[in-house]
């Protein structure tokens, strides 16, 4: 027996039910396949008593309906799947071309399918789960004039609230067809007034937040950039006015998809509210001859009822247990070593092993070879695509270097741009037509390279061949997949005329394709996505690979705002972050060497510097802050996370992993300033239990250059809780609030372990 989907066949009516969400749709008389209810778990009963029907003007009727029906209007009518050009006029799902030459589809219900467990889409990432975990409603539409089906596919995961919607298209008619828009899905509200919560940004200022009304209008992110983008991420939070991060009903919506998408808003005339999510229709368009097939990517959505804490951790839980994959989905992640920010292009194989060895006697467990190792490539204008080691850099084979790195007791990691191209490289003079560019036209540059046309299968053969002797060769344990460029000129040589606004698309299909088999292939291999730091930082991306250098931007206090924005709608687990020098390299401001650790582990954590520079404190400092991060590992990579104080809202950026059983907690603090004078910072802390006694723990390592008086004030003044003698109840801690000691000196940071007694 299926719980979580609901049919009352005879009415046509389809409830699914997660533990604390409710969705509801209904065929009507027509076959319209209408929206109901999406929001708290209610019950079965039929709600579309709530449904308006009444004549609009100029809102038309299905001729269907005969001519007594002036109520009835697709314009108005809350719908699962909104079509172009049948008498909806505001933003719709699908947009066919048909045979014809008319645009215009008008969906019927047929039938539909349950079965256990979550559906696949071929090609495609998309949320899996065991059998018992989830259960698929599949609802087949069809246009009885054109014979185009529609499958819309519905995944349930109860425990988790998440509902996962994709479609399918299949072309049944005699003729071929274009699909010129194929959104994966459509929302509707009838009622409510809502704003919503975008991610825009920029390279190094990626994942700010954006919080508008969606009033009257249509309201627009996307990327026409061939990648999800700096600009803006692929995932959005639809909410009621009052919703801030502990009350207030929201809904996640999570894109899992790598390439150009656009999620737009129209409030309609009766003030209902629409939601569409899908591939940009701006560069697509599929031509689906008789029998084919095309699959959208997936979206995957949560409601809560109890603000965005909630729908974030809903959506961390199943980022993390049923979108990453592989055996590093679980593992331990390796600290590790980045030369980038150390070196640039400028080492020798030497210097490397220099590196290696002072980090490994760290306890840095994994070093990483980035951008340089390979081809002509002293500087980012040539050498993109020769993936061959330059030995005479490296003073070596890639393997001995590779082996001397392990005989220090440590993984070695790679560098990788498999998508791009540089005029001035060996593959470019023997494959010119494999970039992507318009012929008789100047591609545009950019990072002076092109990109390389992923959308062909001998391109993306070439590259799975490539990498995979390099990784069968050298002892590999880890792969930065990065690509730093957007694209335009989009063209392949390899498509004809018709088939050319394909492009988008099948790009990002040859890049899952490329990834999947190398991940299948090689499971021992820790994959890290990477496009200028987080220009292609999805849902769709995890899938292949379960963490993402956040951001070229390594500046712990600029981190916060990143690091914070991302965490509404992707976890920990996934957000590669580093410890820099200072001053730093983006923005050159001077940050306390604990304030950096402490923003790296709320992420993957790592290094990117030169160690051998370190002074024997900050080494000191950099084994405390190993220790420290696989002390709280658990906490950090698969607690619940909570966002305890803004970047831009206060003094202080504070935010907390908890142990599921709320036992342990971890409270990290950064101060933006320092001022003399001011009111304490208190927080409360969450998820702990009520009845228990917790102690606090201060890590005295965080203060950093603060000795003498100072530091000696600071202990006798410590704010109670902090000594080895007191406690505090989870209720009074959970209720009244932590106080966090006070800054010492500019960008203080605190760490505050909080354990049950
Ligand atoms: C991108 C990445 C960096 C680094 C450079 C190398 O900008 O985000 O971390 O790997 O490329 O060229």
């Amino acid at each position: 027996m299926i719980m979580s989907v609901i049919i009352d066949a005879e009415k046509r009516l389809f409830t699914l039910h997660t533990r604390n969400t409710t969705y509801q749709m209904k065929a009507d008389s027509l076959g319209s396949l209408l929206h109901i209810y999406y929001g708290e778990r209610t019950d079965e009963s039929d709600k579309s008593y709530a449904i308006c029907m009444k004549s609009r003007g100029f809102s038309g009727n299905p001729y269907e309906m005969g001519r007594d029906h002036s109520d009835y209007s697709l314009d108005v009518l809350p719908q699962e799947y909104s079509c172009y050009g049948t008498g909806d006029y505001r933003i719709s799902a699908l947009k066919i071309q048909n045979s014809d030459g008319s645009f215009a589809a008008s969906l019927q219900f047929k039938e539909y399918q349950i079965s256990r467990g979550k559906y696949a889409i071929p090609g495609l990432p998309a949320v899996y789960a065991k059998e018992e975990e989830a259960d698929t409603l599949e609802i087949i539409l069809e246009d009885l004039v054109s014979e185009v089906e529609v499958q819309l596919l519905y995944g349930v995961l109860f425990e988790n609230d998440i509902i996962t919607r994709a479609v399918k298209i299949i072309n049944r008619g005699a003729d071929r067809i274009v699909l010129q828009k194929a959104a994966s899905i459509n929302m509707d509200w009838i009622n409510g007034d809502y704003e919503w919560l975008t991610f825009y940004g920029g390279h190094a200022r990626e994942r700010n937040i954006q919080r508008d009304a969606l009033g009257h209008g249509i309201h627009a992110i996307g990327s026409v950039r061939g990648a999800s983008s700096h600009h803006y991420n692929p995932f959005a939070i639809v909410c009621e006015r009052n919703t801030d991060e502990n009350k207030g009903a929201c809904y996640g919506f999570s894109f899992l998809y790598s390439g150009e998408f656009l999620m737009e808003a129209e409030k309609d005339q009766i003030n209902q509210t629409r939601l569409i999510c899908g591939i940009h229709p701006d560069n697509f368009e599929w031509n689906l001859q008789p029998g084919g097939q095309f699959d959208t990517p997936e979206v995957m959505m949560t409601y809560s009822s109890r603000g965005f804490g909630a729908l974030s951790r809903n959506l961390h839980k199943t980022i993390r247990q049923n979108i990453c994959r592989g055996e590093w989905k679980e593992k331990r992640r390796p600290v590790l070593i980045n030369n980038w920010e150390a070196t640039y292009f400028n080492f020798t194989g030497e210097q490397l092993v220099t590196i290696a060895k002072s980090a490994a006697e760290l306890g840095i467990e994994l070093f990483v070879l980035d951008d340089g190792w390979f081809g002509k490539r002293d500087d980012g204008n040539s050498g993109l695509g020769d993936w061959f080691p330059n030995e005479k850099k490296l003073e070596c084979t890639l393997k001995e270097l590779a082996e001397k790195i392990v005989g220090c007791g440590m993984k070695f990691g790679l560098w990788f741009e498999p998508e791009c191209i540089s005029e001035d490289s060996d593959l470019y003079r023997k494959h010119p037509e494999w970039a992507v560019m318009i012929p008789g036209r100047k591609p545009d540059l950019s990072r002076n390279q092109l990109i390389l046309d992923f959308s062909r299968e001998d391109v993306q053969d070439y590259i799975i061949g490539r990498l995979s002797s390099i990784f069968e060769e050298t002892p590999i344990g880890y792969v930065k997949w990065d690509f730093n460029r957007s694209i335009c000129d989009k063209y392949s040589m390899a498509l004809d005329m018709l088939s050319q606004r394909e492009f988008a698309h099948r790009y990002v299909l040859g890049l899952y394709r490329v990834l999947e088999t190398l991940t299948v292939e090689f499971p021992h291999i820790l994959f890290e996505g990477c496009s200028g730091g987080g220009g292609r930082f999805d849902a769709g991306m995890l899938y292949y690979t379960p963490q993402i250098w956040c951001s070229d931007n390594t500046d712990a206090i600029a981190r916060l705002g990143i690091q914070y924005g991302t965490s509404f709608g992707y976890p920990v687990s996934a957000m590669g972050s580093h410890v820099s020098a200072v001053p730093n390299h983006q923005t050159s401001r001077i940050t306390p060497f604990s304030t950096r650790s402490c923003v790296a582990m709320a992420g993957t954590f790592g290094y990117e510097l030169d160690v051998t520079k370190l002074s024997e404190e900050e080494k000191k400092m950099v084994r405390q802050q190993i220790g420290r991060f696989k002390e709280y590992y658990d906490l950090i990579q698969y607690g619940e996370y909570y966002r305890l104080q803004a970047p831009t809202d206060s003094q202080c950026t504070v935010w907390e992993m908890a142990d599921p059983e709320g036992r342990e907690v971890l409270v990290s603090a950064v101060y933006h300033h320092v001022e003399a004078n001011v009111a304490p910072v208190i927080v409360k802390v969450q998820g702990l239990n009520a009845g228990a006694s917790y102690r606090m723990s201060l890590n005295m390592d965080d203060m950093g250059n603060i000795q003498g008086w100072r530091r000696k004030w600071f202990e006798e003044h410590m704010p109670y809780g902090y000594k080895n003698e007191e406690t505090i109840t989870g209720a009074a801690l959970q209720q009244c609030g932590l106080v966090i000691p006070e800054a010492l000196e500019n960008y203080q940071a605190w760490q505050i372990h909080i354990v049950e007694v």
